[in-house]
């Protein structure tokens, strides 16, 4: 029985909730929460505790981890975040540094400033026409390992928001000769290993794996899975970590969302991955001759791409505009020379081919992409993040904040990787940057168009 079933069950048994939540069933009083209500309940009699699991959620544990071939897998129900910032705090209790790349997603920073590690970089080359980061090498890894001895994890995003998926059993191999443990943010490759899709991280000897179940899979937004090899990584701090930072009343739609996902990929799980990706062949099949826009299939020296991606280049503010406003297809993001498309296991040739004709007809009209420079040299790091963020300064117009040194995040939502990090220097190059990124958001909501610089000493401001 799944625990939507087992919640159903409980919901029309006439049993009096005496119990959270408060909203007690009462759609009548409440009629915007009915579908949801009958179902959401709190840790009573029979329904176990997802953050001390013994029963259903101790099974339900033990099907993730068959499933994807992990020791230990922990069902999440705050996001991959909370699977990135336990899986740092745990392998960081005892000091040492975080080796992670700087295309990391604003979790795995926080992660860093929570735990108060020195963080070290690997900076993977950019796509020379759209600027996204591509693979990070086995051999950046180590290099940056021979020069930091401290480093105490390694945390790379594999496959990136755009698709770009790393090496991850040589970086793996890499790390584990120095006895490293290696993370990878698989948030977005849930569905790898599934169907014909490129291997998960988890059977490439990764010793922790996070994967978002809601970015790709069948499931509510904000349920995903921490996988665990024991070996480097003791399973037990991280799920005391896990326990301490996620929610003391998880919710039980997310878990049963969680339960019922799992159910469906034990089942069909291999068969709706085939029909996916034959969908997304297709789907790729029919814009491989496209004029003026052009689909990204992978090359430029990456390792693998997740096909499930689709990403176009062209004017890419332009197309998510008529993508948008002409055919109601609303694109994950864009930026100025691309856009992007994600799919998921939901979708169908009948999805895939209504955006398929609309890109064809947009390839007709569509104007050339304007230039977008590239970021061009590497920022300089004058302070470690925690002590940069924790640091006096002042809100300075961003204008005039060329040469003075960041105390906060800036980042450009989706895709939550920061542009600017804390302890940064501010170049006009960075400035530049800023000004072609949509959708900025900050830490320090102070002043507008400014940015919150650290005050150095000794230095007149
Ligand atoms: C690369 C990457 N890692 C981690 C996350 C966090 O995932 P979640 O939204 O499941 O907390 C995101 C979210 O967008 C992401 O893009």
């Amino acid at each position: 029985m799944t625990l939507f079933e087992r919640l159903d069950e409980y919901a029309g048994s006439g049993a009096q909730a005496m119990h959270m939540p408060g909203h007690k069933r009462n759609t009548a009083a409440f009629p915007w929460l009915a579908g949801l209500a009958e179902r959401d309940i709190t840790e009573i009699h029979g329904f176990d505790n997802l953050n001390d699991p013994e029963g259903l959620f101790a099974r339900l544990e033990e099907r993730m981890a068959a499933l994807w071939g992990a020791d230990v897998s922990i069902p999440l129900v705050n996001g991959s975040t909370v699977g990135i910032l336990a899986s740092v705090l745990a392998c960081l209790e005892g000091g040492g540094e975080l080796l992670m790349a700087r295309d990391s997603h604003k979790s795995v920073y926080n992660a860093a400033v929570l735990s108060r590690a020195g963080t070290r970089y690997l900076t993977p080359r950019l796509h020379p026409v759209f600027g996204f980061p591509l693979s990070v090498t086995p051999e950046e890894v180590e290099a940056a390992l021979d020069a930091a001895p401290g480093v105490k994890l390694v945390c790379v995003t594999s496959p990136t928001y755009q698709g770009v998926i790393s090496d991850i059993a040589s970086i793996a191999a890499v790390c584990h000769r120095r006895g490293v443990p290696l993370l990878v943010d698989e948030a977005h490759g849930a569905h790898l290993g599934f169907g014909g899709f490129p291997g998960s991280a988890v059977a490439q000897g990764a010793d922790l794996v996070v994967q978002s179940l809601h970015k790709t899979l069948p499931s509510l937004t904000q349920t995903a899975v921490l996988h665990i090899r024991r070996g480097l990584v003791d399973p037990g701090p991280v799920r005391r970590c896990t326990a301490m930072l996620q929610s003391s009343s998880p919710s039980y739609l997310l878990s049963a969302s969680i339960d019922a996902c799992v159910d469906f990929l034990e089942r069909e799980g291999q068969e709706a991955a085939h029909r996916w990706l034959e969908a997304l062949l297709a789907a790729r099949r029919e814009l491989s001759g496209l004029e003026r826009l052009s689909l990204w299939d992978g090359g430029d020296g990456v390792f693998r791409y997740d096909p499930s991606k689709l990403l176009v280049g062209g004017p890419g503010l332009w197309l998510e505009r008529k993508l948008r406003d002409t055919y109601r297809i609303e694109p994950e993001y864009a930026l100025l020379r691309h856009v992007l498309a994600m799919t998921g296991m939901g979708d169908t040739r009948e999805s895939l081919g209504r955006l398929t004709r609309a890109l064809r007809e947009l390839d007709r009209q569509a104007p050339e992409a304007p230039e977008a420079p590239l970021p061009a040299a590497a920022p300089a790091y004058v302070l470690p993040l925690g002590q940069a963020l924790a640091s006096p300064g002042r809100a300075v117009p961003a204008d005039r904040a060329a040469g003075r040194v960041s105390g906060e995040f800036v980042w450009s939502y989706p895709p939550g990787i920061p542009l600017l990090v804390p302890g940064q220097r501010i170049t006009g190059e960075t400035l530049a940057q800023l000004s072609l990124s949509p959708n900025l958001h900050s830490t320090y909501n102070g002043a507008p168009n400014s940015i919150f610089c650290v005050d150095l000493p000794g230095k007149i401001v």
